[in-house]
């Protein structure tokens, strides 16, 4: 019998008119190439869209019954913490999921929780404040900073006056972005210089992929050299031509190892699996800094993961395959099945 693998995936939130909501509804893609290659590689597949309710989900993998989840639930526009929390539900069921666990996605998916667990294990991420109401104290930390909101992704609530250089300007885009979005803000020393991303993917080794880098621009005049909602979301716009995502940039020999070192160590520090994106900062001295890591990061095959891979000469279908038959493997049911046929 083929192996029953169901999709799950966001539904939409947003309302279209939402700046955010491009983000949001990128899944589709990623659902249209992973059902191809699942249906070529002769899976038994069904989709799911998850929204609000988290019970009801629960209710239609249970009467489906999957042997597998391919886990595209990317969390709910308007509710960061959305992503952990449903796959921690799902893994209840004892249905195995695609990518990493809920635990590495609450973890990684809080930007203050992750660079404190990153730290404690010796990796170099830039220092920062985790600023949870006003008004607060940006003690020690060395100008320019950026402000993020810790709980999202995406770039969403980054732009042109994320960082800050003065206690004024500071203070006014914290209490805007306390407003606006869920959960704390991380303050954190901006490391100006080069921006790379490292896409990791353990089938069944741990490999980290040549990074690609983002360029900035230097005649385009941008405020800040920095990977904005726009930049990477809006292709209209200067700021996104200006930032171009290149595979195969020139990176010095032991720069690339100490990336696909750190790359590997965060992976695992984080408690992630099948795959994951480190975003890094390399300072004026060299030094690499390890921006965040992404478990679960956009599996669409246009995103920064699949163009790394390609430029590695690796297949994206084989790497769809590869997840669905990594979870099925660990499914306890089919190797029960698996156990009976053989006595
Ligand atoms: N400490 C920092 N120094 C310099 N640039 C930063 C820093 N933190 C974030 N950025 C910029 O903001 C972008 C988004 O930040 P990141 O922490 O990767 O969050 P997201 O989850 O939204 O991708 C980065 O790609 C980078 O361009
Ligand atoms: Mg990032």
């Amino acid at each position: 019998m083929p192996a029953r693998v169901l999709i799950v995936y966001n539904q939409p939130v947003l309302p279209a008119h939402d700046p955010q909501a491009v983000a949001e509804r990128a899944v589709f893609d990623t659902v249209t190439a992973v059902r191809r290659h699942l249906d070529r590689a002769g899976f038994d597949h069904e989709r799911l869209a998850v929204g609000r309710d988290l019970a009801a989900s629960l209710a239609d993998i249970a009467r489906l019954r999957p042997d597998a989840i391919f886990n595209l639930f990317e969390g709910l526009g308007d509710d960061p913490r959305s992503e952990a929390r449903a796959a921690r539900a799902w893994e209840s069921l004892a249905v195995p999921l695609t990518g990493c666990p809920a635990r590495a996605l609450r973890l990684a998916g809080s930007k203050h929780l992750a660079k404190r667990a990153l730290a404690a294990a010796g990796l170099p991420t830039p220092r920062a404040v985790v600023v949870t109401s006003l008004p607060f104290e940006a003690c020690g930390l060395e100008w320019p900073v950026i402000a993020k909101p810790a709980l999202y992704h995406a770039s969403i609530g980054i732009d042109a006056l994320s960082v800050a250089t003065d206690k004024a300007q500071l203070a006014r885009r914290v209490e805007m972005l306390l407003s606006r979005y869920v959960g704390p803000v991380l303050v954190e020393e901006f490391i100006a210089g080069r921006e790379f991303t490292a896409g990791l993917i353990e089938a069944p080794e741990l490999v980290t992929l040549p990074a690609m880098e983002f360029e900035f621009d230097a005649l385009a005049a941008l405020p800040w050299p920095l990977m904005t909602f726009e930049a990477k979301w809006c292709p209209q716009t200067d700021e996104y031509r200006a930032t171009p995502g290149r595979h195969g940039a020139a990176i010095p020999r032991a720069l690339a190892a100490q990336l696909g070192d750190l790359a590997g160590r965060a992976f695992r520090r984080l408690g992630c699996r099948d795959y994951a994106r480190v975003d890094f900062r390399v300072d004026a001295q060299g030094r690499p800094w390890i921006l965040e890591v992404n478990p679960n990061p956009d599996l669409s095959p246009s995103a920064c993961l699949a163009g790394a891979l390609a430029a590695a000469g690796g297949d994206y279908a084989a790497f769809v395959v590869s997840l669905a038959r990594a979870a099925l493997a660990r499914s306890p049911r089919r190797r029960l099945t698996r156990a009976a046929a053989l006595h």
